[in-house]
């Protein structure tokens, strides 16, 4: 089917460039154009440079260029009309390019595909409800105070209170086999007999959105009184819903996320909707569970500074406190917000209005204050015993940050408040640190393994520019880069002597002290060419103060260098090197002239990692 060409300007005007670049990689304005990190190489200082006149970009580093429908082929990876249909969907303009027939050439898109059709069904239910169940259900949504657009945008459904209701739908219906919808955990097969039921009944129906708004999943909220099972039942993880992977609605919030530069974290579905509907649209929920790292990277790829809200028992904080490490250790800044006993955002919202919630939400403090005024009203912290106890737990947290400066001011102000000195802070940070770094990587042996002599003929005489670059992350990277870099390193990434060493010595440091001080390590080898190695590279690079020769303790360059992701780059690093030594394994295997199937493998893996890259 031919698309006119007016469609397409419709669509590109729709959909801004700078935008649709943002929800991808943080963004940032420079004078008159956009620089963002580019995410088609492996970007250091923004590169990637979008001019919103032209609506076009141009990375100044690795030449990628194009316009918004080029932006979208090349980082999905797909062909044009579906980067077009993406965009259109973006933008909320019709296609109608196929009358949309199901995708059931595989069982991935099969699942997509039956979850999008029961979220149409349970939305359908809801919408030509009739007599005493049409009553009951909409009286409830009254009183949860959902308006009929909040309806609309979450997809809000209902599942009727029948065994069968969605189960007949599939039957009917005829596109998937049941084996297909039972895979998706909607219907479930009863023990004795093979037949299948429905897994929601009687429930409002919550779909669950990926980040790029597909239905992955639902949430079903309890709403009849002799319903058994508990307050919400969800879809069991399958091979497109992994509770740990998905915040709810972050698919509405992202874009508000990173123009607000902060992200509001809350506990439930409900708080979630209500907050939109008040129009505070920052927010996402990590649905009643422990928030997981993969949360919090997708977290930190909008913002750095979380606030999460709390109900303020001493229950409500322990649960908290995994959440609280994640947090503070992917170097984000968090805020902790405490309600009045017995509410919810949603509660506040709704009974109280959205001035009210807004109010509770300016009391945010920083995670140690909210610590701080914690203990001060939670426990008496009186004797010597108990202001030690106290200020050791807060150090255990602090030493889970990794952004160096945030932990210098915590460190002067519990100085200050507890009246101890700084130093005596600071030794205690180091141990909680080092026994912090032991714990997490058991088993990673400190030092690397000792080559065999064979091997070390084969080492190469000039560092290459890709072990430059690690020694670099290294000495310039933040914690969480080197915890990576720590726990996936190996020997045989590396080729050049003086780089080997190099590495081991920073391993040792980091292992013990918790850093990596470069002009320590520099006092730890004999081997000059490791010395000089280190020295050449401590000093700075980055732009600024390369321009306008800055001490490197200002604060610009200070600054820039936090903005620096490492963590990803250490990645890249990594896959290069990965890539590296499995390249290295197929010539040998070529040059052996054996193994084709070995040979496809291999660079079947190659292939999986580069394209794993700059993701
Ligand atoms: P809450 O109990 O705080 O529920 O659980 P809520 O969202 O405030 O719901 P209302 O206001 O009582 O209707 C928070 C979240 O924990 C998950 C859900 O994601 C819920 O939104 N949860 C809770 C479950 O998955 N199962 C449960 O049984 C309870
Ligand atoms: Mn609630």
């Amino acid at each position: 089917m031919r698309i006119p060409q007016e469609k397409f300007d419709e669509i590109a005007q729709a959909n801004d460039i700078v935008d649709v670049i943002a929800s991808y990689t943080q963004v940032k304005k420079r004078g008159k154009s956009f620089l963002a990190l580019c995410p088609f190489h492996p970007d250091k200082n923004p590169s990637l440079n979008i001019s919103q006149q032209k609506q076009v970009y141009h990375c100044f580093s690795c030449g990628a260029s194009g316009n918004v429908f080029t932006f979208i082929q090349e980082y999905e990876k797909i062909p044009f009309m579906e980067a077009a249909e993406k965009l259109a969907m973006r933008a909320g303009i019709e296609l109608n390019l196929r009358k949309s027939a199901p995708d059931t050439s595989n069982e991935i898109s099969r699942l997509f595909e039956i979850n999008k059709a029961t979220a149409r069904f349970y939305y359908n239910n809801l919408m030509n409800l009739s007599g005493y169940e049409k009553d009951f259900v909409w009286d409830y949504i009254k009183t949860r105070d959902l308006k009929i657009d909040t309806l609309k945008k979450f997809g809000i459904g209902y599942a009727l209170k029948e065994w069968d209701s969605l189960l007949s739908y599939f039957s009917d219906e005829k596109t998937f086999s049941l084996d297909d919808v039972e895979k998706s955990g909607l219907i479930l097969k009863s023990d004795k007999k093979a037949n299948y039921y429905d897994r929601f009944r009687g429930r409002l129906i919550f779909p669950i959105f990926s980040e790029n708004d597909k239905v992955v999943g639902f949430g079903a909220r309890k709403l009849y009184e002799d319903d058994p099972g508990g307050k919400y039942i969800n879809s069991p993880e399958t091979r497109i819903y992994s509770k740990s992977r998905i915040l709810y609605g972050l698919n509405f919030s992202k874009e508000y996320i990173r123009s607000s530069d902060f992200v509001i974290l809350v506990e439930g579905y409900l708080d979630v909707m209500t907050l939109v509907q008040a129009g505070i649209n920052n927010v996402v929920a990590s649905s009643g569970t422990a928030l997981t790292t993969e949360q919090v990277q997708l977290i930190s790829r909008y913002t750095k500074n979380v606030v999460v809200i709390y109900d303020a028992d001493l229950a409500g904080i322990k649960a908290a406190k995994r959440s609280i490490e994640l947090i503070l250790e992917a170097g984000l800044d968090l805020k902790v917000v405490t309600l009045p006993e017995g509410e919810d955002p949603d509660s506040i919202v709704r009974t109280k209005g959205k001035a009210e919630f807004e109010k509770h939400l300016n009391t945010r403090k920083s995670f140690i204050e909210f610590l701080y005024t914690f203990y001060e009203t939670e426990k008496n912290i009186n004797t010597v015993e108990d202001k030690t106890e106290f200020v050791e737990e807060i150090m255990d947290y602090i030493s889970k940050m990794t952004n160096k400066i945030m932990i210098s001011f915590y460190i002067k102000d519990i100085s200050k408040r507890f009246n101890i000195y700084e130093s005596i802070l600071i030794d205690y940070l180091k141990k909680a640190r080092s026994k912090y770094i032991k714990e997490k990587y058991p088993k990673s042996s400190v030092v690397l393994p000792v080559r065999k002599s064979e091997e070390k003929k084969a080492l190469s005489e000039k560092p290459s520019s890709l072990e430059l670059e690690l020694l670099e992350v290294f000495i310039h990277g933040d914690g969480a880069a080197l915890d990576f870099l720590s726990e996936n390193i190996d020997v045989r990434f590396i080729k050049n002597k003086a780089v080997l060493d190099t590495v081991q010595i920073f391993l040792e440091e980091y292992h013990t002290e918790g850093k990596i001080v470069a002009y320590k390590a520099i006092d730890k080898s004999e081997d000059i060419n490791v010395q000089a190695l280190i020295a050449e590279l401590s000093i700075p690079k980055h732009e600024i103060s390369k321009s306008s020769k800055l001490d490197k303790n200002s604060i610009l360059v200070k600054a820039e260098k936090r903005s620096t992701n490492y963590l990803r780059i250490a990645n890249d690093i990594i896959n290069k090197f990965q890539v590296n030594l499995l390249e290295e394994d197929v010539r040998k295997l070529i040059a052996e002239g054996k193994d084709l199937n070995k040979i496809l493998e291999l660079r079947r893996e190659i292939d999986k990692i580069k394209r794993s890259n700059g993701r």
